[in-house]
């Protein structure tokens, strides 16, 4: 009878010792290898929506704001629906960083995501996210890409250009418009009949499936996890 006592008090030590560096695991998951991210967008928002939604159940990468350059932006709303904290700089602000480091820094951001954001990023910027912010971009780039290569004129340009494939761009960002390295393109078709509306139906669909899982793949990536 001692000895069965002894064994069942052996075991609910060894249980709760195991327990507890179980929580503690959990514990330095949580706040140490949790990734906070930040969406930049000037409009729309269909990409930050989409990746706010994929994130919103992950353990380790958590959306953390959106920032936005346009007080109108459609982002904004869905910020709102979303509860996500959002905040708005402008172009000077975000030049000389300091406003727009100090929300950052704040929030712990570690990586930074553009989802149709249309200012250039500044080299203050390129510099202390080095590696850690990432675009999408709708066409195939090195073509149909720079200043002005944004939302429909893309699409329009590719079907001027009489192209017989046109996709999605994920690169990383650096102080030159959709000049960052590549890290992953995928195509689709360009056909005789499409406009650039149907086109741009075709990337955004391209955007929707890809974006956020290459993101989760790039932080984890870089992080090593
Ligand atoms: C997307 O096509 C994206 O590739 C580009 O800007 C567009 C943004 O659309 N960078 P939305 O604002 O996410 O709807």
């Amino acid at each position: 009878m001692l000895q069965r006592n002894t064994l069942i008090k052996e075991f609910a030590n060894f249980s709760i010792f195991y327990f507890n560096i179980y929580m503690f695991i959990v514990f330095l998951k949580n706040f140490i290898m949790v990734k906070n991210i930040a969406i930049l967008a000037s409009g729309n928002g269909s990409n930050a929506e989409n990746i706010c939604n994929f994130f919103e159940k992950s353990s380790d990468i958590n959306v953390v704001l959106i920032g936005t350059n346009n007080q109108n932006a459609f982002v904004i709303n869905r910020a709102k629906k979303l509860k996500i904290p959002h905040f708005v700089f402008t172009k000077d602000m975000l030049n000389t960083f300091t406003d727009v480091q100090k929300i950052l820094s704040e929030n712990d951001v570690s990586f930074v995501i553009l989802a149709g954001f249309l200012l250039k990023i500044p080299e203050k910027m390129v510099q202390m996210y080095l590696g850690k912010i990432i675009n999408i971009h709708p066409a195939l780039l090195p073509k149909f890409g720079g200043k002005g290569m944004y939302g429909k004129y893309v699409h329009k340009a590719v079907i001027e250009s009489e192209e017989k494939e046109s996709g999605i761009t994920i690169h990383f960002v650096n102080n030159k418009y959709d000049a960052g390295e590549i890290i992953f393109q995928k195509k689709c078709s360009v056909e005789k009949k499409d406009c650039a509306k149907t086109l741009a139906e075709k990337v955004s669909a391209l955007e929707m499936a890809c974006y956020p899982k290459k993101i989760a793949d790039i932080i984890k990536k870089t992080e090593k996890w």
